[in-house]
């Protein structure tokens, strides 16, 4: 199995490796839809944008789920949507508490584009515990609630590190 860090990394060169190619041959009508690809406008955790971070999520969420002999095909789907919200606290037009509601208002959006089971809607509804206070019901939540989390801290980090010229233009590790 490859390190999560490996993973990490393959995320931003998807079409490099066969896992990769795998996993977008899943997830590419949604990755393409203009509702998820507007994603790549909206720049999140400092470091990358919206887009990049929820395709870094779903690939690490789709190794571990594959791993653990979990079905990836929902998984997939619901982690790619787990940020489909449109606003942006330095655009200025977020509501207030946006780490606590934007899971809901993803998940608002998120259904319209996809038939999620319970499943889906836990992974998306769920994934900012214990921020939120709602645990993550199925074990599909609970990685993909990890796998967000890990994700959120390389890229703090990583835009703590690299100068606002760099971030502008590469949002790669
Ligand atoms: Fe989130
Ligand atoms: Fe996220």
């Amino acid at each position: 199995m490859k390190s999560i860090n490996e993973i990490y990394r393959e995320s931003f060169y998807l079409e490099n490796t066969e896992d990769g190619r795998a996993f977008l041959a899943i997830v590419r009508p949604l990755l393409h839809h203009p509702a998820v690809h507007i994603l790549s406008t909206y720049r999140h955790h400092m470091s990358t944008d919206r887009l990049q971070h929820v395709t870094s999520v779903a690939y690490l969420a789709y190794h571990i789920c594959r791993e653990q002999g979990l079905a990836v095909e929902e998984v997939c789907h619901a982690a790619l949507l787990h940020d489909l919200f449109y606003f942006d606290s330095e655009r200025g037009d977020a509501p207030r508490f946006p780490w606590v509601r934007h899971p809901v208002i993803a998940w608002e959006n998120a259904r319209e584009l996809y038939p999620f089971t319970e499943v889906g809607r836990d992974i998306i509804c769920h994934h900012m515990w214990p921020l939120t206070l709602h645990l993550p019901r199925t074990r599909e939540g609970r990685i993909v609630s990890w796998a967000d989390k890990y994700c959120a801290m390389r890229e703090f980090f990583r835009g703590f590190q690299k100068p606002s010229y760099i971030r502008r233009k590469d949002t790669r590790p």
